[in-house]
């Protein structure tokens, strides 16, 4: 059964306040979805295709357009192509094979209106994962709301993932798929809500990004496999920072989460995920009154977390870091995960 329906969702996207990569290995992480949103509609249509449309921050880029007899030949850049189109098509094929539906006779129009662009580390590809996955289930009439279905969202959100990019934690898309401050534990697959009550006076945004993922969580393999007996120390240290943090955030110690955030940082450098630039714009706000500021996500530049101490230092802090290039997108954490937008 399907419905012909449009459907429209809002998917936020996330930041990683703590334990990146150790979460590849199992140890837990701490991370939270964004007031910064992905627009995913779709519906069935009747001949048998699947249309994509995308706008805004995730529009590839088209090189060499001929028109020759009426037909259209174009370059798209690859990497985008290849990037975007992997996780929808993947997405819709994992949603179909768990229903056990034959597509047939049917195909999909989606579009996809994102403002930030793929890859930065803010989770846009596990927020696209998590969309088509909601949208593929209720398009097919499995569910028909996200509500009471955003464990089983997450778990199929995550086999793109991990199809996709070879190797990937389930906590972006459990955190885009629950929403809110999560604790994530990977070998459970839970992913228990923190809360703060107060908000947190951050700074995300993110800085032009080389290396995708995939090549970068396989960096830190490597010097894994150069040294299992540091690396597992490394782990370790993480799984404590992220512990304490947990405290500090029910507890609301900025100030400890501050330098929690620093130490961090300073274990992603020594897994050689930190560029230059990232490290002079994490060391400015420090300068400039950030309690702590780290990089956020799988690194090589993209996404960074600033904490402030006040709401003053907070506008301060958006200023520096967009005088250094920066592309600041939120002042704040969010609550919410998928929604259906009625
Ligand atoms: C991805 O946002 C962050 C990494 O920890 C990879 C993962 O969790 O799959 C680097």
């Amino acid at each position: 059964m399907i419905t012909m329906d449009v459907i429209n969702l809002r998917v936020p996207t996330k930041v990683t306040l703590f334990g990146e990569h150790a979460v590849v290995y199992g140890t837990p992480a701490i991370a939270s979805t964004i007031p910064v949103y992905i627009g995913i509609s779709g519906r069935i249509i009747n001949d048998g295709v699947i249309t994509i449309n995308i706008k805004h921050g995730l529009q590839f880029q088209a090189n060499n357009i001929v028109i020759d007899k009426g037909c259209i030949r174009v370059d798209i850049e690859p990497s985008h192509v290849k990037k975007i189109l992997g996780y929808i098509l993947t997405a819709i094929n994992i949603c179909e094979e768990e229903l056990g539906v034959a597509r047939g006779s049917y195909g999909y129009n989606i579009t996809i209106d994102s403002p930030l662009p793929i890859g930065v580390g803010l989770g846009t590809s596990a927020a696209i994962s998590v969309g088509i996955i909601s949208l593929c289930l209720i398009l097919n009439k499995y569910i028909n709301d996200v509500e009471n279905h955003r464990q089983e969202i997450a778990r199929l959100a995550w086999n793109v993932e991990k199809t996709v990019q070879g190797n990937a934690s389930p906590m972006d898309t459990y955190t885009i798929a629950l929403g809110g401050l999560r604790y994530i534990v990977p070998s459970t697959l839970t992913a228990y809500s923190i809360d703060i009550g107060e908000e947190l006076p951050v700074v995300i945004g993110y800085t032009h990004r080389k290396g995708t993922t995939a090549d970068l969580v396989q960096k830190v393999k490597k010097i894994k496999e150069l040294n299992e007996r540091i690396f597992a120390e490394i782990l370790n240290t993480i799984k404590n920072i992220v512990e304490e943090a947990r405290r500090a955030l029910i507890n609301y110690d900025l100030e400890t989460l501050g330098l929690l955030m620093n130490i961090n940082h300073g274990i992603l450098q020594s897994l050689g995920i930190v560029n230059t630039e990232h490290n002079l714009l994490i060391h400015t706000l420090r300068a400039a009154g950030a309690l702590g500021a780290k990089t956020s996500g799988a690194g090589g530049g993209g996404a960074f977390i600033a904490l402030a101490p006040s709401k003053s230092v907070q506008e301060k802090l958006i200023l520096v870091a967009e005088s250094l290039g920066a592309k600041v997108v939120s002042k704040s954490l969010c609550r919410d995960g998928v929604n259906i937008v009625h």
